[in-house]
């Protein structure tokens, strides 16, 4: 059993980064300047949000700990238009017809016996960022810059989606929007913790649209499909204003205190020992290699049009404080 301890972790990150190019003097120069404490202090700081992260930074790092959060619990569920959600389904059943889909090849995140799919629909894509820009905007409250929408890709029988957050910089209001599944394919739900510190499981219908802070909320589907395939797109988008000037990896960098590198002893550790695969986690003595899939607030779609559901269940209407925008 590999155990991963944070300072391992920190370690590595600091080892593969291409950003460090700091000295740790001068990282620690910067950890002072900032005022910073160990642990830090979280933000939001709910007690079960708190009690989450405390957990997570003893067993390795979350490099958005110390990032400002937008959002009250960090992910919400609405739908997505329906003419738009028809061109995405065809797009599928003619992709899968005319052979279009290719393997997309290894994906470290990404266990199974098959790598996935990809139907290139560079089209559709656009579309999805651009149509739905004023969708996520409303959720987010925030005025966003479109980074980049990902598929579609085809997930294959047994895969699993480790556990993991986002790029910190880039990635950090996001949605899934899941666009099919085959015939035989049963649900496969996406796990996600909110600002309290509760784990959701969440099954989805064609053609609903999961908001998420993805750079700070852990999300996978670390339990396996069962069927053919699943179908969804990736789009992710950052703060229009004050979010790129400043160097969140840098940040997260600087916010890890002195004597980091004294290991932790083994009588010490109070968690499940977590594995690495790629940037994604693994508890492997747990089912479905996460054990808070054990303790789950489910729910399941389909969602609402014009209205998002909060991970309490409240609705908030949608609204659009801008139209559909262009692509810079
Ligand atoms: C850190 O604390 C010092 C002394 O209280 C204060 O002068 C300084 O502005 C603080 N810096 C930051 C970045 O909060
Ligand atoms: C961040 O989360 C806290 C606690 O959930 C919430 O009170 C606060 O409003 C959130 N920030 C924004 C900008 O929504
Ligand atoms: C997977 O689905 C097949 C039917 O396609 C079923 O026979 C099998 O029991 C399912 N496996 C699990 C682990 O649910
Ligand atoms: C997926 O894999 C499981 C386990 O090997 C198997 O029971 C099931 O029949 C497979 N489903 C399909 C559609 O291939």
């Amino acid at each position: 059993m590999l155990i991963y301890s944070s300072l391992t972790t920190i370690l590595l990150l600091a080892v593969f980064s291409k950003t460090w190019a700091l000295t740790e003097t001068e990282r620690l120069e910067g950890y002072y300047a900032r005022n910073y404490t160990w642990p830090p202090k979280f933000l939001p700081d709910n007690p079960g949000w708190v009690k989450l992260m405390t957990q997570r930074l003893e067993q390795t790092i979350n490099p958005a700990v110390v990032a400002p959060n937008f959002t009250e619990l960090g992910f919400g569920m609405t739908r997505a238009p329906e003419p738009l959600m028809e061109d995405l389904r065809n797009a599928i059943r003619d992709g899968l017809k005319n052979g279009d889909a290719r393997l997309e090849g290894k994906i470290d995140v990404i266990d199974g016996p098959q790598e996935p799919l990809f139907i290139d629909r560079p089209d559709l894509t656009q579309r999805v960022l651009r149509e739905l820009h004023p969708y996520v905007e409303a959720w987010a409250g925030t005025e966003l810059t479109p980074f980049t929408a990902y598929g579609l890709r085809l997930y294959q029988n047994q895969s699993a989606l480790w556990m993991h957050v986002d790029k910190v910089q880039t990635h950090v209001v996001s949605f899934i929007l899941h666009i099919d599944k085959s015939d035989d394919a049963e649900d496969w739900p996406i796990f996600i913790e909110d600002f309290e510190g509760n784990t959701h499981e969440v099954s989805l219908t064609s053609g609903d649209m999961v908001f998420y802070e993805s750079s700070k909320c852990n999300h996978g589907r670390p339990r396996r499909l069962n069927g053919s395939w699943y179908s969804s797109i990736f789009v992710h988008y950052y703060p229009k204003h004050g979010w790129a000037e400043v160097d969140h990896k840098m940040e997260n960098h600087y916010a890890i205190p002195p004597n980091w590198n004294t290991p932790v002893k083994p009588e010490d550790k109070k968690y499940t020992p977590l594995t690495m695969e790629g940037t994604s986690f693994r508890e492997k003595e747990c089912p479905d290699d996460w054990c808070l899939t054990q303790n789950t607030i489910k729910w399941s779609g389909p969602g609402e049009e014009g209205v998002w559901l909060d991970p309490k269940f409240r609705k908030h209407p949608l609204e659009f404080k801008t139209r559909s925008v262009m692509v810079e």
